[in-house]
């Protein structure tokens, strides 16, 4: 490791294993950060020359090699490997390697600690538009096959017991309007988290005139982050905000990949996924098992114990502590395993086929009881007595035809009306 950026004296021989202790992932985790601390690091150069701290070519030279650094970071030439302790330093050494002195000045009026929190504000901004983008998509998905397939009848389950004739629109576009929740919700987050944590140095703020407005808007923050301390302190808070986002999207997953696993069964068989979804056994010959669904319902659980890991390094008082380290593994293990599963549904959800046979078939006549009762009830039947009149009798019931329950749920004014044209406009 070259020599950290805190160390003055040239002969000091560090002792390597707590060197490297100190390190632990750093340059592994920084390097999905790097290039939003590169961007973030030419913002504070440009900030430092409107306040005088450099001259307008010293600004141009270093943002000039900060470009270089990232192209040659993306093309693979400049490795974020053991040579340093974390991607902030390797940043100055690159610059100063180049510039000398001109480099030794990037760092006037900057800790590493707003360093770390504006390029992961910057991550996390990132991350959470594109959480909005794919929670976006599976939503829209979902909704047109409500739209297209919606009379389909299906069975409708509680306990996972036969309940109620219903069709596909049901199904669907309930899961339309429940990702649309987790649609508002990562906005949300988003919109909470768009601050700009730069210029509060260690978490007291500096003594110099730092430009932090313009720096502001040249990132494209909305607005400031106002109290060092807090924007110190709001360092693992914005992180799990932005997992609970992704979670509340993963939670409607897996609800889907469970409903999915079972609908799938040969015990239901009311879907089929295309053979890109399936895979086989090593043993049984015949197997056909829907492990893309199944990893899908697993995946929350990555997301909820990156969450439960930074809950539990955040017991500390106020400041920077070192200890914050340990909160950008998994946040960016959560993030990217989210967004990763989260890509997969739309197409899953508009590849399935369903298989009308298998699910009017499921439609037994006793389901159709509920109705029954509620129309004598509509009649002046009490209620009470409607339904225990229709429960004795559903044994001998009659094959009826679900499309009939439907059709007096989804008309007009009734409760049962999909309403997919409102949630269309909600997704717009
Ligand atoms: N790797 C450190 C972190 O993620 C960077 C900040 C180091 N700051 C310090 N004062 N030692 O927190």
């Amino acid at each position: 490791m070259s020599q950290a950026l805190w160390q003055t004296e040239p002969g000091a021989d560090p002792d390597k294993a707590i060197m490297e202790f100190l390190a632990g992932d750093d340059i592994v985790d920084d390097r999905f950060l790097l290039p939003f601390d590169i961007q973030a690091t030419r913002a504070h150069v440009r900030g430092l020359q409107r306040i005088g701290i450099l001259g307008e070519q010293e600004c141009e030279q270093l943002c000039g090699l900060l470009d270089e650094l990232l192209a040659d970071f993306q093309s693979g030439k400049f490795a974020l490997d053991d040579r340093f302790e974390d991607g902030h330093s390797a940043i100055e050494f690159y610059l100063t390697e180049r510039a000398g002195p001109v480099g030794e000045k990037v760092h006037t009026g900057r800790s590493r600690n707003d360093q770390v929190l504006v390029a992961t504000r910057l991550f996390l901004k990132d991350a959470l538009g594109r959480l909005a983008d794919e929670t976006r998509n599976i939503a829209l998905a979902c909704l047109a096959r409500a739209e297209k397939e919606g009379d389909t009848p299906m069975p409708g389950y509680t306990h996972l017991q036969r309940a109620v004739p219903s069709c596909v629109g049901t199904w669907m576009g309930g899961f339309a309007e429940s990702f649309a929740d987790s649609l508002d919700f990562a906005r949300a987050v988003s919109g909470l988290i768009d601050n700009n944590p730069l210029g509060t140095a260690a978490g007291y703020g500096v003594n110099l005139p730092l430009d932090r407005e313009g720096v502001t808007a040249e990132l494209g923050f909305a607005r400031l982050q106002l109290s060092p301390l807090s924007t110190q302190n709001s360092r693992g808070k914005f992180e799990i905000m932005a997992l609970q986002a992704a979670s509340h999207a993963l939670s409607d997953v897996r609800r889907l990949a469970w409903d999915l696993s079972l609908f799938t069964s040969s015990e239901f068989g009311f879907v089929s996924l295309p053979d890109r979804y399936i895979t086989g056994s090593s043993i049984m010959p015949n197997k056909r098992n829907p492990d893309v669904v199944e990893l899908l319902r697993a995946r929350l659980a990555v997301v909820d114990g990156a969450i439960h890991e930074i809950q539990s390094v955040l017991s500390l008082p106020s400041g920077y502590h070192r200890d914050l380290q340990f909160t950008k593994a998994p946040m960016i293990r959560g993030m990217r395993s989210a967004l990763q599963a989260l890509a997969i549904v739309p197409d899953l959800v508009r590849a399935m086929t369903f298989n009308a046979e298998r699910m009017r078939a499921a439609i037994t006549p006793e389901m159709f009881t509920t109705d029954d009762a509620i129309a004598a009830a509509a009649e002046g039947k009490p209620f009470r007595s409607a339904y225990r009149d229709v429960k004795g009798g559903a044994a001998e019931a009659q094959p009826r035809n679900p499309e009939d329950s439907l059709v007096a749920r989804v008309s007009a004014g009734a409760s049962g009306d999909l309403r997919l044209a409102e949630l269309r406009r909600r997704l717009a």
